[in-house]
């Protein structure tokens, strides 16, 4: 270490400070504005969930200052992490210290908070105290919580597809100016994080979806069909999302009839594989979850979503 730099920090005009035996150098040139940082999911019509909003904010805010969104069935694209995006793009004015979004799914989360503080925030984040000894990941992630920018106002912390909660108790900072917002498949979490568990559209809900991709005179022409449809996918956002993306891209003489029919032949011919490889034909909550996505979505993006559901075949 130099008089001017540790590691890495240009010391020599900061604001220092030693504090838990951890030396803390605030660099004076960078201005502490939020870092607010959510993804952009291409959803322009957002539908329903309002109850869940609401419940959502006042949780943060009461009683808990960690709020998980889990779903029902334990199924994915029920729509966690859109709802998820449209809270925090709602009140991203609600929390002047900032938004930080982090992709949890399959990483340590301890890694994932550092290294959004060095990342987005500009931050180095130490992984020595001041007398050389090393700092565990958690008096790292301690660090950025003391270190956070700007360091007043509420923060919102989204951990987005939590699959791991092993440890997340120990990374919750005892300030309560962090506020947390998981979503998560797992169906066990942790007794002290307050669960919002999230369920399919409603009837109505799934058909405006369905308006808001294909539009209203397309529905209004095949209105039962339409409505068929939407029941068939089970009132899955992302089924009626994929469905309705299909059919937009079709020629306009392609019916939601030809829809539905395209969709129960795939079925078929996907029950006759899953009796084939496993000798007997496995039973489901909604037709959708043994269809195969195959009609549906190009290779590229069938490879990520090949998790939808455990008993879910892609071929
Ligand atoms: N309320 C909604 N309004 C409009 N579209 C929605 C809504 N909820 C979800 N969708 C659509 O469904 C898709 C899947 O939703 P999302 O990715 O939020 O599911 P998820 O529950 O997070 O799934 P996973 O467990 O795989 O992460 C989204 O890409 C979006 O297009
Ligand atoms: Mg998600």
């Amino acid at each position: 270490m130099t008089n001017e730099n540790w590691q890495g920090i240009n010391i020599k005009d900061a604001n220092n400070v030693i504090k838990d035996n951890i030396f803390n150098s605030y660099p004076p040139e960078k201005p502490a504005t939020a870092v607010n940082y959510i993804p952009y999911t291409g959803v322009s019509h957002f539908v329903g969930r309002s109850e869940e909003l609401e419940l959502i904010h006042e949780k943060l805010h009461q009683e808990n200052n960690t709020v998980a969104i889990s779903a029902v069935s334990g199924m994915g694209g029920i729509g966690k992490t859109e709802l998820a995006v449209k809270y925090a793009r709602e009140h991203i004015n609600d929390y002047p210290g900032g938004v930080c979004w982090l992709n949890a799914r399959d990483r340590n989360l301890a890694a994932v908070i550092i290294q959004f503080v060095q990342l987005q925030m500009g931050l180095e984040v130490p992984q020595q105290d001041f007398q050389g000894n090393a700092l565990t990941l958690i008096q790292q992630v301690a660090w950025c919580w003391q270190n956070w920018q700007p360091p007043e106002g509420l923060v919102l912390v989204v951990l987005d597809d939590v699959t791991n909660l092993e440890g997340f108790d120990e990374l919750i900072p005892s300030n309560h100016r962090f506020r947390f917002l998981l979503t998560t498949r797992l169906r066990d979490i942790d007794a002290n994080i307050d669960g919002i568990p999230l369920g399919v559209l409603s009837q109505k809900e799934g058909l405006q979806l369905l308006i808001n991709i294909i539009g209203e005179t397309k529905v209004n022409k095949e209105l039962a069909t339409a409505e068929e449809l939407c029941k068939w996918l089970g009132y899955l956002p992302l089924g009626i999302e994929l469905v309705g993306r299909y059919i937009k891209k079709k020629p306009p003489h392609f019916t939601l009839g030809k829809m539905l029919e395209l969709l129960q032949q795939q079925r078929l011919n996907q029950e006759a594989i899953n009796s084939q490889q496993k000798g007997l034909s496995t039973p489901c909550c909604n037709q959708f979850e043994q269809f195969s996505w195959t009609l549906l979505l190009p290779g590229k993006v069938r490879s990520s979503r090949t998790t939808l559901h455990p008993s879910f075949g892609v071929i």
